[in-house]
């Protein structure tokens, strides 16, 4: 009987890398990996920050681990990998690749295209190695999830509160980039004003940090 290989499945098995995938509108990622070569002891003695990227695309699987370390869900009820006051998940996660800006749908593990094109150069303000690095994720604040919610809390403490899940976040995905191999650097240094515009983002929301990920010498 003639076999037919979905797209994605073919690309899987020939090991496609991500950025083949950039001409479409919607990527459908991998479902993660849980067992890695490295104890969570181990990512952790291995921490550090990397700032010698080598210019070249993650492998699906690796990018689907990052963006779940990142902002996943592990739960059905939709609860995420990384904790949040009162449960408002108040970050988004968009990644800028060589091949553009995607936002990271969480929900349904999927990356949404925001604009086409290498924006790497604007997630810094000229540290080069971030133009280097496979995938520079930028973790925003959306404030307007609070009027979506019963919870509330005064301005201030909702930026707070934003800060601090971001905090969670990068070292989640630090540990997940040292158990692939992968390098990672936070980065607070960013073109904020023009990633802005190019990301598409409506004024309220905040670009808080950025952190690269890739492939090191
Ligand atoms: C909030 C924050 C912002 C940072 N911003 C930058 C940055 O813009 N550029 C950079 O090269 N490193 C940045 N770093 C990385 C720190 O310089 C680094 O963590 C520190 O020097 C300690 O080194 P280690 O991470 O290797 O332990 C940042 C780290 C944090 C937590």
């Amino acid at each position: 009987m003639k076999k037919i290989l979905s797209a994605s499945l073919l690309a899987a098995m020939l090991f496609v890398p991500a950025s083949s995938f950039a001409a479409q509108d919607e990527i459908t990622l991998p479902t993660v990996e849980i067992k890695s070569k490295l104890s969570v002891m181990e990512a952790l003695s291995k921490r550090k920050s990397d700032r010698n990227f080598v210019d070249k695309d993650l492998k699906p699987a690796q990018l689907a681990k990052i963006l779940w370390a990142a902002n996943g869900t592990n739960r059905p009820d939709g609860k995420r990998v990384n904790p949040a006051a009162l449960g408002v998940y108040s970050i988004e996660v968009y990644a800028v690749t060589r091949e553009g800006i995607y936002l990271y749908d969480e929900a349904n593990h999927k990356l949404k295209l925001i604009a086409e094109g290498d924006f790497r150069p604007l997630t810094t303000t000229g540290q080069e190695f971030a133009t280097k690095a496979a995938v520079n994720l930028i973790y925003v604040e959306t404030p307007e999830v609070w009027s979506n919610t019963k919870r509330n809390a005064p301005r201030e403490v909702q930026f707070s509160f934003a800060n601090i899940a971001v905090g969670a976040m990068i070292q989640s995905v630090a540990l997940a980039a040292e158990t692939e191999g992968l390098g990672n650097c936070v980065r607070g240094s960013i073109n904020r004003d023009e990633l802005k515009k190019v990301a598409k983002l409506s004024e309220d929301k905040n670009i808080l940090l950025a952190q690269s990920v890739g492939f090191v010498k």
